[in-house]
């Protein structure tokens, strides 16, 4: 049996009838915590690094542990430290992170090493306020870093605390508008011994016990105050947003192979896939396009949908436009090429095909 974590007085109004919550909470994370490869065991006395909890933070935002695990394995035996990163080529870093999406976060990842070995002499900077100063670190990652690496008292709310808590104090605004409320009942909360094992510990609790279905209340270790208890549209809490329909865009991917190889080309630093390998072709539009496909992809981006189409062009010179950084790559090969998702489906079609 490990110690049970001291008392944690609830100072505040608020908080009145949540005896030790913080208490709960931090006692079931000290038997239950998840073992995860940027973590430092509760009461083991480690210190966590800072570049690998900035690492995995920056990876697992829109993203699950399960698809982070081998990206952060590989990031780190590659660049072990954030002056390794720094020092990296953008190339490399882009088709390292290639199927993690969101490829905005890679390039600003790159920008926060550089910025941290330029402006801070190779520290990331212990505060929040510090840390949000840094290019692609948003509320949430200041928070989440400073918690968990530096043992700053600071309100961390992702999607899973945020369920935690709407359920637990029975929160029924929607969101987005519920997030003021949610920070403000979790803010009264936060234990100044140990913020960050409370932050990962309502991660987890949120992942593996309160989830969005069917969450598992009878093994929660605050299930006895939770307002959301027993109700039947706990599945339904935090209350979401009316869904936006997405609009349907459509474009071409050309198929240039020659001896065995295919033309690949970079995509533009700004925008979708900014910076990414890819395959050549055209803008991406509202219309269907015009010409017949020899395969086609469906993929759903945050704001649009996008079916992409497959034609096959001779390697002409316009076809091989010069100035989008192209080059032969052995089809043999693709694998390795670094291609986002939408372009590592289309081409497996296409190979399956082939085949
Ligand atoms: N999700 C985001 N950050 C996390 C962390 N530090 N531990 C577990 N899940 C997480």
């Amino acid at each position: 049996m490990r110690e049970v974590s001291s008392p944690h007085p609830n100072p505040s109004p608020e908080g009145e009838g949540l005896h030790d919550f913080a208490g709960r909470i931090l006692g079931w994370y000290d038997r239950a915590a998840r073992d995860l490869p940027w973590r430092i065991a509760p009461n083991s006395g480690g210190i966590a690094d800072p570049y690998r909890i900035w690492l995995a933070e920056v990876m697992l935002q829109q993203t699950t542990v399960a698809a982070v695990a081998g990206y952060f394995a590989r990031f780190t035996a590659t660049w072990p430290t954030v002056g390794d990163l720094a020092a990296a080529e953008d190339a490399d870093v882009m088709a390292a992170w290639a199927g993690l999406g969101y490829y905005a976060r890679a390039r600003n990842l790159l920008a926060c090493a550089r910025a941290v070995v330029a402006e801070h002499g190779g520290r990331f900077p212990d505060s929040e306020a510090g840390l949000r100063t840094l290019p692609g670190i948003g509320d949430y990652t200041a928070a989440s870093v400073a918690a968990i690496a530096f043992g700053r008292p600071a309100v961390v709310v992702d999607a899973n605390i945020e369920r935690v808590i709407a359920r637990h104090r029975l929160i029924t605004t929607p969101l987005p508008m519920a997030k003021r409320e949610i920070r403000a009942a979790l803010a009264p909360l936060v234990p100044e011994d140990r913020p960050g094992d409370f932050a990962q510990a309502l991660m987890d609790l949120g992942a593996t016990i309160c989830t969005p279905r069917g969450p598992a209340c009878a093994i929660c270790p605050v299930m006895a105050d939770c307002r959301a208890r027993g109700r039947a549209d706990l599945d339904r809490l935090p209350v979401k947003p009316p869904k936006k329909a997405k609009p349907h865009r459509h474009g071409i991917a050309w198929w240039i192979e020659r001896d065995g190889k295919l033309w690949l080309v970079r995509r533009p630093g700004k925008g979708m896939l900014g910076g990414m390998r890819a395959l050549p072709g055209g803008d991406w539009t509202d219309a269907p396009p015009a010409e017949s496909a020899i395969a086609s992809v469906d993929h759903g981006f945050t704001h649009f949908d996008l079916t992409l189409n497959l034609v096959r062009r001779e390697a002409s010179p316009q076809a091989l436009d010069a100035a989008a950084e192209g080059l032969w790559w052995p089809i043999a090969d693709l694998d390795a090429a670094g291609l986002p998702t939408l372009y590592r489906k289309l081409v497996g079609k296409m190979l399956e095909k082939k085949a």
